[in-house]
């Protein structure tokens, strides 16, 4: 459990242009926010994609790379000469120790770029952009660092007031939630108002320690140990989309090893680790017992050049897939759960996001209906809501935030004028 330094949720007072950049899967985008009185907009946003060997290239390549994209888009957007506040999604595990401090614990998902780990990733953007920003171009000013589920937490915020829980659930998994202060034993600060803080749960990280051994399956273990970061993000490996299709692949083979599919016969693609997608899982469980797994059927014959199945291999193809997906949903709604029970709320949302979530056609659902079994005996009521491109809005509105609470506020005491600016941090 991470402190993420964030404690005002958004009011809508915030104004201006700002820049976002999101860094978290083997994309990342560069937007340029604009907030008004009334709404909030992204006038732009390019996408680029991280090429493999800088995903395992050495940190200052990396950071080269994005800055020099950010510099060109600041260029296009003629921010030239002006100095422009740029609000940070990364979605590793940072630990924080200001809103524009945090050092990297571990890389997680498909990244292993070397000399980042135990480094503060913002003072590695601020170099990297410091040795492309050249006389008259704009300054681009690093103001706040954040995880992508707070920044889902904190659009979702701004759309409904009992949003207290960020989740996302694409190529990794990880949730954030407000806690109160006076539950922090280290809380480095003054306990001034507001007396709360927005805490990265990286619960992705949970079974580190063994705790979920009781539920694992061999094949999470031939997994796990076979990873880039064996013995680590054991929960994320059970319930993520980077995870989920080579579980699946995984317990292909061993019933075909075993003659209880395909006759015994493996196709030659099977054999490629991380080769099935979740559009593929989401395919297969689309299927009814109506249809006859004809959506199966598709998804293995696009999958396979050669593979004679059967109805009877159809069937356990869409069953495994399915307990694999709906043990995912039910993990995810547990952790939920210990989360809304921890909070001292009755009406709690969460704002979700991740292309797992957003886009298998049931998931969601699941997550939903084991929430309602977990609530039934309480008077809590659990909604998860859409927060639409959380980890790009939630950056600018962070770096939007950190500029209203370092304006300077006017309050009169006894008569006489005083400025009060009020940091979010220090
Ligand atoms: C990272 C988290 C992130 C999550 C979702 C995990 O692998 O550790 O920081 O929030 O993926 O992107």
């Amino acid at each position: 459990m991470f402190l993420t330094y964030v404690r005002s949720l958004p009011n809508n007072e915030e104004q201006g242009q700002y820049l976002a950049l999101d860094l978290g899967g083997t994309n990342f985008r560069v937007l340029l926010v604009e907030f008004t009185s009334s709404k909030q907009k992204i006038l732009d946003c390019e996408r680029h994609e991280i090429p493999n060997d800088l995903r395992f290239g050495s940190g200052q390549s990396l950071f080269d790379f994005i800055a020099e994209r950010v510099i060109q888009f600041a260029i296009r957007h003629q921010l030239v000469g002006v100095r422009i506040a740029l609000g940070f999604t990364f979605s590793f595990p940072l630990h924080q120790h200001g809103l524009a401090e945090a050092t990297l614990v571990r890389w997680t998902k498909s990244f292993n770029c070397s000399g980042v780990v135990g480094f503060d990733v913002v003072r590695l953007l601020k170099a990297a952009l410091k040795r492309k920003m050249h006389k008259s171009i704009p300054y681009v000013d690093v103001v706040a660092i954040i995880n992508d589920t707070t920044g889902t937490l904190i659009s979702g915020a701004l759309m409904d007031k009992n949003c207290v829980i960020g989740l996302i659930v694409g190529t990794g998994c990880n949730s954030c939630y407000v806690e109160k202060l006076e539950n922090i034993e280290k809380w480095p600060f003054n306990y001034s108002e507001p007396r709360q803080v927005v805490i990265n749960t990286e619960w992705g990280a949970f079974g580190e320690n063994n705790v979920l051994d009781f539920i694992r399956t061999i094949w999470d273990r031939s997994l796990d140990y076979e990873s880039v970061n064996a013995g680590k993000q054991i929960y994320e490996k059970m319930v993520s989309g980077m995870y989920l299709p080579e579980l699946f692949r995984r317990v292909l083979l061993t019933l075909i090893e075993r003659g209880v599919l395909f006759n015994g016969h493996v196709p030659l693609e099977l054999l490629r680790p991380y080769s099935i997608t979740t559009s593929s899982m989401s395919k297969i469980d689309m299927d009814t017992k109506l249809n006859s797994f004809r959506n199966t059927k598709t998804v293995l014959s696009e999958l396979f050049v050669r593979c004679d199945y059967s109805d009877v291999d159809a069937k356990i193809v869409f069953m495994i897939n399915n307990r694999i997906t709906q043990r995912a949903a039910y993990l995810i709604a547990t952790g939920i759960w210990a989360l809304a029970k921890r909070i001292d709320q009755t009406d709690i949302s969460v704002a979700y996001d991740g292309s797992l979530l957003c886009l298998h056609p049931y998931i969601k659902l699941w997550v939903e209906e084991k929430l309602n079994k977990f609530s039934s005996s309480t008077n809590k009521k659990i909604r998860l809501i859409p927060s639409h491109d959380g980890s790009g809005y939630g950056a600018a509105i962070v770096a939007a935030l950190c500029y209203r609470e370092k304006r300077p506020k006017i309050v009169k005491r006894n008569g006489k004028v005083y400025e009060v600016t009020s940091f979010l941090n220090k």
